[in-house]
């Protein structure tokens, strides 16, 4: 029988400070999350050094949990995987630096993790017998793309946002509207109380074959439908805005994500990051991909968003595929997929 390989995940790269513990690469032992979604909101969004301090603070209790809750001693550990970018540098390199002086410790190696992999990956511990090839879509505060996965660790990128990432106009339109932060659960909300088709806000598809995703026209555009308001000092339907805003992206978002799947030949579509928790996105998915025969795929929501375990599940695969780090291993805050 084949030992179990038992990997330890580590993530900073923004505001949650997390360490999971997974078995096998997706069997999740431990997902210690802590969250510090409650000291940025009077920001209106994270600041980059506070998010750093936080980290520093936290992380030692966070491993003391997760070893707990894992009924484990750090000898168990067999390899350590940390995210090493895209993120906040100060934020980055808090994990990254505990991951290594975690390995050296117990001298087992480090696997340096791609965040956008991570998301990625969350499909696999929700999914077990999920298996590439297929089509995923991810959409966090920080990313849009969409990407042919061909195996473990083998991407073909096929689109990436131009300027604003899915979730952050999610964030800046909840900004505007002074609803608070993050954006997403608070316009999804909102949204299901509200009319989608009360006010056309614009679709941008780019060029007629371009899996490029844009959301700057449609943020200018609700942007501007709030200032004129304003002006006219008419009622604001906040519902229906959320609501008309949510569609114009899942609207996109979806139609470009069935129409690779198509041009791939896929009959998997997975859904990954923050913005994979959207109700609208998850429900139009299924619609659309149905009428395809094409079966759609989410984490559920705590693995949708930021944490560890998806970074450990990352991580083993990278080990299995002999992708080891050394300790000179740097962050990357613009690291591509
Ligand atoms: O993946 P994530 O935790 O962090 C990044 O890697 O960026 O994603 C956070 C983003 C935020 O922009 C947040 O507003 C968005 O995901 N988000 C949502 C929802 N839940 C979180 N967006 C739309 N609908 C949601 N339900
Ligand atoms: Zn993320």
């Amino acid at each position: 029988m084949l030992k179990d390989i038992i990997t330890m995940g580590i993530e900073t790269s923004c505001d949650e400070t997390s360490i999971a513990i997974v078995k096998n690469g997706r069997e999740v032992l431990t997902n210690r999350i802590s969250s510090q979604i409650d000291l940025h909101k009077k920001f209106g969004g994270v600041v980059p050094e506070v998010a750093s301090r936080k980290h520093i603070e936290t992380i030692d209790y966070i491993l003391d949990d997760a070893l707990n809750e894992a009924n484990l001693e750090l000898n168990d550990i067999d390899n350590i995987a940390v995210t090493y970018g895209p993120g906040l540098v100060g934020a980055l390199l808090v994990g990254l630096s505990y991951a290594k002086a975690l390995s050296f410790a117990i001298c087992k190696p480090l696997i340096g993790v791609n965040h956008i992999e991570g998301h990625i990956c969350a499909n696999y511990i929700e999914y077990k017998s999920l298996e590439p090839p297929f089509v995923c879509l991810i959409a966090s505060g920080g990313h849009s793309h969409l990407v042919y996965i061909k195996d473990y660790g083998e991407y073909e990128i096929l689109g990436r946002t131009r300027d604003d990432a899915a979730g952050e106009a999610f964030d800046k339109i909840s900004r505007a509207m002074k609803l608070g932060y993050p954006g997403g659960p608070i316009i999804d909300d909102l949204a299901k109380r509200g009319n989608e088709n009360a006010i056309d806000f614009p679709r941008s598809y780019l060029e007629k074959d371009s899996f490029d995703f844009s959301f700057s026209g449609l943020k200018s555009a609700v942007l501007n439908y709030l200032n004129s308001k304003e002006q006219k000092n008419e009622e604001v339907i906040v519902e229906d805005v959320a609501a008309s805003f949510q569609r114009a992206v899942v609207d996109v978002l979806v139609d470009k994500t069935i129409r690779l799947a198509n041009v791939k030949n896929s009959k998997i579509i997975a859904i990954a990051g923050g913005v994979a928790s959207n109700s609208g996105l998850r429900n139009l998915m299924k619609e659309k991909a149905k009428e395809h025969k094409i079966d759609v795929k989410y984490p559920s929501k705590i693995l949708c968003t930021d944490n560890a375990a998806m970074i450990a599940c990352a991580g083993y695969y990278n080990y299995m595929n002999g992708k080891f780090s050394d300790l000179s291993l740097n962050a990357v805050p613009n690291l591509k997929l």
